[in-house]
């Protein structure tokens, strides 16, 4: 009988016991192709043996010294590394231990900055439905993941909320991709105003929406406009790269292809690869100085904050990505994947949608593709989904599933960067037997 609370209360798991480079093996040697690196998380493969070696050196000269008295080699490097990525020169970057406090910190810095400024009032963050960007109170509170919210009842915060740019749903057959973009993204200007923007601080944004909605970028100039916006009303842009950064869709940050400079950026899951938890909240040179200038300072803190082997996990990770050329190959093999996908699927009756970026691809499921509605049972799909792939030693992340969201479920694949032609075709095999599984019984 085990004493774990099981994230899944009724659930049973294999014991996961070895892995290496695509594969993961359970207890009784049963092999699991990662096709979604757990949940966009394991970049560089599993046990990739810099990754492992950086961090065993690091464990074994310091392993930990709090960072409220010491600063380290790790976190001052790789802080560097991420400044010298982003594409204005001075970001500063803040490491947490995961996605939700990343973006925590990315709200108070908001919040602070504001107040530092003189402006206390400008405290609502505007989120968009769908979208998730952290468990923890304050991240749900400010998520538009609806089944995940129901769940809490009145108990969160309800502030203001856009729909996502999500074409394949919202795009109307009169409009050009371009039109569908601005209207979306108008929506925000249309909240701010009637909110007021002396009362809203923030946007959050995911530049290519994860597991909320099954990898849905957005069209081309929707975050151009969302960010002419938000300068144009004084309200900071903080995108949520947390599933779509460090590397997943092909550039190091997401929105360097949407043409777009956020205030603050989080990381988390690819930074540290899975070998260490590990997050950070990457921000623009002017609103650090607003905290140091004025004397206020930045009033937060994890005991976990720059922890010197996680940040040195993060760093042997990215050195991993740069040695070996490895957004190349997320290039490469993400159009290959999106084809061989498209030519296995496209005609399969309830397969409504393949998409994504890079190496982070979703496929939406339908009940009937010509209305795109969902099944009447879509979350019932999404738990059978993630009972087959398992059984087919698959690991990809079914999502989604909402008939009355007027949501498809979802299979999000977001596979270690090391991937080649012949995982593609094994994930192929076993995702056609899984939607066998599904819907040939
Ligand atoms: C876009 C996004 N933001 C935030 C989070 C929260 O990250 P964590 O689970 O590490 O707290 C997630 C996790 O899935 C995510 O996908």
């Amino acid at each position: 009988m085990t004493a774990v609370f099981y994230r899944a209360v009724n659930a049973t798991y294999p014991k996961a016991v070895h892995s290496e480079g695509m594969y993961i093996f359970d207890e009784n040697a049963k092999e699991y192709l990662d096709m979604s690196g757990g949940a966009a998380v394991s970049c560089v493969g599993h046990q990739h043996p810099s990754v492992i070696a950086a961090l065993s050196e690091q464990i074994n000269s310091m392993s930990f010294a709090h960072t409220a008295f010491f600063s380290n080699d790790p976190q001052e490097q790789l802080a560097k590394k991420l400044s010298g990525k982003f594409s204005e020169a001075g970001a500063k970057v803040y490491f947490t231990s995961g996605g939700s406090e990343a973006n925590e910190t990315a709200f108070k810095m908001a919040w602070q900055y504001w107040r530092a400024k003189g402006l206390p009032s400008k405290q609502k963050i505007i989120s968009r439905v769908h979208s998730y960007h952290g468990n923890t109170y304050g991240a749900l509170s400010i998520s538009g993941n609806l089944p995940r919210r129901r769940v809490m009842g009145e108990v969160l915060m309800d502030w203001p909320r856009i729909d996502a740019c999500y074409a394949y749903r919202n795009q109307q057959d009169h409009e050009t991709a371009q039109e569908y973009g601005l209207r979306a993204a108008n929506k925000l200007e249309e909240t701010i105003l009637r909110e007021g923007a002396e009362n809203i601080a923030a946007f959050i944004a995911e530049p290519v929406v994860g597991a909320s909605l099954g990898v849905v970028p957005a069209v081309e100039g929707y975050f151009k406009r969302i960010a002419e916006i938000c300068q144009s009303h004084d309200i900071l842009l903080i995108a949520d790269e947390i599933m779509c950064g460090t590397g997943r869709t092909g550039t190091f940050f997401a929105h360097e292809q949407e043409d777009f400079l956020p205030d603050i950026v989080t990381l988390a899951k690819g930074i540290a690869g899975g070998y260490q938890p590990l997050a950070a909240t990457i921000t623009r040179a002017h609103i650090h100085e607003t905290f140091t200038s004025g004397g206020s300072g930045f009033d937060h803190g994890h005991t976990y904050v720059g922890h010197a082997s996680a940040c040195a996990a993060g760093l042997a990770v990215i050195n991993v990505i740069e040695d070996e050329n490895l957004l190349q190959n997320v290039v490469r093999q993400g159009q290959l994947l999106q084809q061989e996908l498209e030519a296995a699927f496209k005609d399969h009756p309830h397969i409504g949608d393949i998409r994504g970026r890079g190496l982070f691809r979703g496929i939406e499921i339908v009940a009937d593709k010509s209305t795109k509605a969902p099944f009447p049972d879509a979350a019932q799909i999404t738990k059978r989904l993630k009972q087959a792939t398992m059984k087919h030693g698959l690991i990809c992340y079914p999502g989604g599933g909402s008939f009355q969201d007027n949501l498809g479920s979802s299979i999000m694949l977001a596979p270690p960067f090391i991937l080649q032609p012949d995982h593609i075709d094994r994930a192929i095999d076993k995702l056609r037997a899984i939607l066998s599984d599904i819907f040939d019984d």
